[in-house]
This record gives C-alpha cells, sequence and structure tokens, in this order.
C-alpha cells in the first residue's frame, strides 16, 4: 500500500453531517488534495464552505494526521490563505513517501477505524474526572472543549436542543436534506452514504414514520398538529438524560473551524476508545449559524435569536467565541450497534495523469 492509499483509508472513516461525505481525494504526480466533491454533493447536503463542512473537513485533517503518526510520516499541509468554493481544495500535501509499503494489517486497528456514532441510551454511570480532565487538556490554539456533568445545565441545553430542533423541523431546506439522506433498509447497503434508519433509535414504526414525514409537504401538514414539537421533543430527550454534554467552543473562520473539527474528532476518538459513546448534536450551531447568515425563515427568526442568546449564556461564550459542536456522551447500554458505511474509494478519489 502506498502512503495515499492509507490517506484515503483513513479520510473514509471521517464522520460528516448525515453521512454526506462530501470530500474528494484528488492525487496528481505526488500531490494529494482533499477538496469539496461539488460534482456528488453541491446542493444535496451543506455547501463547501459551510461550517458544518469545515467541521467535517477539520476531523478528516485529524485522521490523516493521526495516520501519518502511526506510520511514522511528517507532512506539511498547505491550506489556502481563503477558501475558496469555486476551487475547493481544503488543503494538500507533496507526498515525498508516495512509494512507502506499508502492510494494511499494521494499521488497520487504529482507533480512528473504530470511532462511530451512538444514538441510543446511554447507562447511569458518570464519567470518571480524569477521562473528563483529559478532554480538556486537549485545548488547542482555536478551540476548546468544555463538559458540563451538572444536571441542571444538562437539562437547560437540552431545553434549547428542543428549541433549535423545533425550528429545525419547521425549516424546509434542512428537512429535505434529512428526507434525501434517509436511508431504509437494504439501501443504505446500496448507497453506502446517506443516513442509516438503523443507526437511529427509533420505536416500533418509527421507521415508517420517518419514511412518511420525509415529504416536506406532509410534515408541514402534520406541523399543524404540532408534529414539530413531538418531533424535537423525542430529539432532545436523550441530552437530558447524559451523564455528561462536551461543547467545542472556538473561533470562528476557515482555519478555525477546521482546528475546532479536529479537536472534536480527537476527543471522540479517545472517548471511543475508552469505552465512552459519542452521540454529536449539531442542530444549536446549526441554527446559531443559520441566524448569522440571515437564512432562517422570517417567521422563527425570533426563536432562533432566543436560542442563540439562551445558548451563549448557559456555555458562557466571550464575545468573539462561537460554539461548534455539542456531544451528549456517557457508556452505552448496546454494544455492536449498527454503524454507518462509506462510499467505496472509487467515488472518492480522482487521480489526474501527470501530463494533464
Ligand atoms: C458536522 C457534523 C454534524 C453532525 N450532526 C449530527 C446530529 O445533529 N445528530 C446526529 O445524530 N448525528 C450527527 N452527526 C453524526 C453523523 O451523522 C455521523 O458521523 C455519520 O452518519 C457517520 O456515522 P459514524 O459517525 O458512525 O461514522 C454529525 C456529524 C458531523 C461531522
Amino acid at each position: 500500500m502506498t502512503l495515499s492509499d492509507i490517506l484515503i483509508k483513513a479520510g473514509q472513516a471521517t464522520p460528516s453531517a448525515d453521512n454526506s461525505q462530501p470530500w474528494l481525494f484528488v492525487t496528481k504526480a505526488s500531490t494529494f488534495s482533499v477538496m469539496y466533491d461539488s460534482k456528488r454533493v453541491l446542493n444535496k447536503t451543506f455547501k463547501p464552505d459551510a461550517h458544518a463542512t469545515y467541521l467535517s473537513i477539520g476531523a478528516l485533517l485529524e485522521n490523516l494526521n493521526q495516520m501519518c503518526r502511526e506510520v511514522k510520516v511528517t507532512l506539511q499541509w498547505n491550506f489556502p490563505e481563503t477558501f475558496n468554493p469555486d476551487n475547493p481544495v481544503y488543503f494538500e500535501a507533496q507526498l515525498k513517501e508516495g512509494n512507502l509499503n506499508i502492510n494494511e494489517a499494521e494499521f488497520a486497528n487504529h482507533p480512528l477505524f473504530s470511532r462511530h456514532t451512538y444514538r441510543f441510551p446511554f447507562q447511569k454511570k458518570q464519567i470518571p474526572s480524569q477521562i473528563i480532565d483529559a478532554v480538556v487538556a486537549k485545548k488547542t490554539e482555536y478551540a476548546k472543549a468544555v463538559v458540563i456533568t451538572d444536571n441542571n445545565k444538562i437539562r437547560d441545553m437540552a431545553s434549547l436542543v428542543k428549541d433549535a430542533s423545533q425550528i429545525r423541523f419547521q425549516t424546509q431546506e434542512i428537512h429535505e436534506w434529512l428526507g434525501r439522506s434517509l436511508r431504509f433498509g437494504k439501501q443504505a447497503m446500496q448507497t453506502r452514504d446517506g443516513l442509516d434508519v438503523a443507526t437511529l433509535d427509533l420505536p416500533p414504526g418509527g421507521s415508517l414514520f420517518m419514511r412518511f414525514i420525509s415529504d416536506w409537504r406532509r410534515m408541514k401538514a402534520m406541523n399543524f398538529l404540532g408534529t414539530h414539537k413531538f418531533m424535537s421533543w423525542v430529539d432532545s430527550m436523550p441530552v437530558k438524560s447524559a451523564p455528561a454534554i462536551i461543547a467545542i467552543i472556538g473561533q470562528a473562520g476557515f482555519r478555525e473551524t477546521l482546528s475546532a473539527g479536529q479537536l472534536m474528532q480527537s476527543i471522540w476518538i479517545d472517548l471511543n476508545e475508552q469505552g465512552i459513546a459519542v452521540h454529536p448534536y449539531y442542530v444549536v450551531p446549526d441554527q446559531m449559524n443559520r441566524l448569522k447568515d440571515g437564512v432562517v425563515p422570517k417567521d422563527l427568526q425570533q426563536q432562533a435569536e432566543q436560542v442563540s442568546k439562551q445558548t451563549r449564556n448557559l456555555l458562557d461564550l466571550q464575545e468573539n467565541e462561537v460554539f461548534h459542536m455539542l456531544f451528549r456522551v456517557g457508556y452505552p447500554t448496546k454494544n455492536n450497534t449498527k454503524r454507518s458505511l462509506r462510499l467505496p474509494l472509487d467515488k472518492l478519489c480522482n487521480t489526474i495523469p501527470t501530463n494533464s
């Protein structure tokens, strides 16, 4: 295996919103680049320069760096001064060791391949303080993790998740993305992307219900009966009973958000390795970003402003700080839960001949 083969494998395992896997690995001569795959995902998920995409790309960078350390290779990543969505290269490096002879079995057990999303209930057991301290100590120049174990604060955050989620279930664009990314039954095996409903903690009949409301016209009609309230309540309940939640906080901007994504991924990998399950909740940061971008529907703007203000207070955010991601964490009640699949490598890679 070459170094680029191994990097691509590590990149493939990265988490992304709705498992959209928006990346494309391009190899031209000895240059290895990570790009947005506009052809495959544009208008189907977050845009190339969206906050959620930057977070995933940061997570991808963390995977690549962890793999480089594993195979004892140092790479110099180059980043664009400002990210250009029309030429969406996030970063690249020269692979001088392109022909490294790496044995697949040597790195296949790396913990980055076992990291996964867990959406089921947790045990009541608390997280040991030394694990919490290690999470907090991972702080970087641009991002930090705040661990909350106080029950009242956890309940307050759950309530904000509920409020943000209510906005989300009334927003056509987000609902249509979700509808398009849901995978039922064998579909998940066939497409190897999207949100496999078997990875969600749904009650009996839940899958059918999800299929029914995945059409925006139906959801919109059902919202007159309060379906958005019910769905957001269901969404936020697991946060309320979590033994701990983690907020990833940092600065706004391309490199800064990549850095937050790296921290998020590093914490996620470490916690999973120690048997602690992680369930990301993006809905609050998403609504805060949408509000900043002016894309929250008019009739929901006041609610979004309330969510943003209350979240900033709860997390004690400084003026220049932004909330990147929320994790619900705890010891799992279920083992070997279904994992999301990944697209085959030929869909994620593009090798450009040197003379083109
Ligand atoms: C930026 C980002 C946002 C995410 N938001 C959520 C979320 O709000 N709720 C959720 O259950 N999972 C969320 N996820 C988890 C993804 O759905 C998950 O990573 C993806 O389906 C792949 O599954 P895996 O993590 O098990 O590999 C998010 C992941 C990322 C990177």
